[in-house]
This record gives C-alpha cells, structure tokens and sequence, in this order.
C-alpha cells in the first residue's frame, strides 16, 4: 500500500471547515486537544471508565481475545438547545455489506443507560450529528455506539480493523480515541474514490476522524505492544437517518 497524503489532527477550521472537508474529500480528521478543551475532566474521566468493563468480542473468530467490546443505541435530535439523546433497546447487529460478516448475527453485550446518559457522551453527539446535520441537513439520527477495546502483547498484534478495507454501512462513522497506551502501529488509512490512500494516526484523547461512510473506505493498521500491554481505547458512532414513516428505527447493519 503506497500512501502519498499523511494528514494530522485539525482544530483550527472549527466544524464549518470539517464539514467543508469531509464534503471535498469524504473524511475530516479532528485534533483531540481541542475537543478536550471542550470537556471537563471528571466527564471525560467517566467517559473513560465504561472501557475498563469490556467483555471479550466472542464474534471475530473463536479464541480471539484481543478485541473487547459494547453495543450500545440512541436516537439522536438535532434541536435549538443542543442534542435530545434517547436509549434505544439493545439489538443483533448484522452487516452484510461486509464479506467476513455477511451472514453472521451478531450480538454483542450493552452498555449501561448511565453511559448513553452521561454529559461527555452527549458532547461528543452533538459534534458528530452536527457535522452530520451539516453535511446532510438531517437533524434526525438512528446512533450506534460500539465501546472497542484492542490488546496487543509483545508477541502477538491486535486487529482494529479484521474485516480490512470497507465501508460500515452507515451514512456516516464518527470515530474518536479514547486512550491509546503503550501501543505502535494503528494507523488509520482513508481510501477515498479516487486518489491514493491518506493515512492518519490517531494519538492524543479524543483525536477523531469523521467519514463519510457513502463515499471512502477505510481500515487501521495492526496495534503492537512495544513493552508490555498495549491498549488502545475507540467509540465508534455510527449514524443513520431515522425513519420515522412506520414510527421505528431503520434496521440498519452497523460497526464493525
Ligand atoms: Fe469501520
């Protein structure tokens, strides 16, 4: 794979200028920092928290330990005092537009309400369903929440990304990095339609990268250890439009 483009974190364009370049090149890459300054310690602390309780991802491949993970679901509400988040109930997930899923039910375990409740959880969705408002005009959003946890030891790499190359399904993926610790490698790679691939690592808290699901794929390269554990800490937001024509949401594939 020959990338051309490394692209680092932005803070400075504000979500107008991401909006402007998610439109031009399908994904925008943000500078944690800037969010962080955004955010109050003890919520970010809590935030944090919930990835401490991640039982192992029993659907990659049996004997896979490297992967922990939760599902979560909130309809999301664009309104003039910020995001209306509400739980939605826990469901299977399918993602047939990916071949190493395709077929597969999967279920993955939930997160707390206390969690889909909380005020860092509500930052963060109010900036990915306002780049997503932005980019689309929607304010109405169907949100799925998965907590991932990768390991990598000395000996033995963990997979951000087994399926490799793809798109998720979803009108758009907020990605956002939750601790990266002790790790090496984990580069985020963005294929857009045409061009060569960009590449961006994502280091510091809540560096993040927003993609328009519709128009590039992407993958992130294997995480090692270089002494001891590594751990490396994502959310992944996925947003799709809610339908509200039969009162329900879209069941739509999802995560990855
Ligand atoms: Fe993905």
């Amino acid at each position: 794979m020959t990338i051309n483009r490394t692209v680092r974190p932005s803070g400075t364009t504000g979500s107008a200028g991401h909006a402007e370049a998610i439109r031009r090149d399908g994904f925008a890459v943000l500078a944690g920092q800037h969010l962080r300054a955004q955010l109050p310690d003890p919520e970010f602390a809590a935030l944090r928290e919930a990835w401490a309780d991640l039982p192992v991802d029993e659907q990659v491949a049996e004997g896979v330990t490297y992967r922990r993970r939760r599902y979560g679901r909130v309809r999301v509400v664009l309104g003039a005092d910020g995001p209306v988040v509400t739980p939605l109930a826990n469901t299977a997930f399918r993602q047939d537009t990916i071949p190493l899923w395709r077929g597969r039910t999967r279920v993955f375990a939930p997160v707390a309400e206390e969690f889909l409740r909380s005020p860092a959880l509500r930052f963060l969705l109010a900036l990915d369903a306002g780049l997503a408002r932005d980019l689309s005009g929607i304010t109405d959003w169907e949100v799925g929440l998965h907590l991932v946890r990768i390991i990598a030891q000395p000996t033995s790499a963990g997979l951000p990304t087994p399926e490799g190359r793809h798109s998720d399904g979803h009108h758009f993926v907020g990605m956002h990095l939750i601790r990266r610790d002790n790790c090496t490698g984990g580069l985020s790679v963005i294929h857009p339609r045409q061009g060569p691939p960009v590449e961006s690592t994502l280091t510091e808290p809540l560096d993040s990268l927003f993609v328009a699901d519709r128009e590039v794929t992407h993958e992130v390269t294997p995480v090692g250890a270089e002494n001891g554990t590594g751990v490396r800490d994502m959310l992944l937001v996925d947003l799709n439009r809610w339908r509200s024509d039969d009162g329900a949401p879209t069941d739509r594939p999802g995560g990855r």
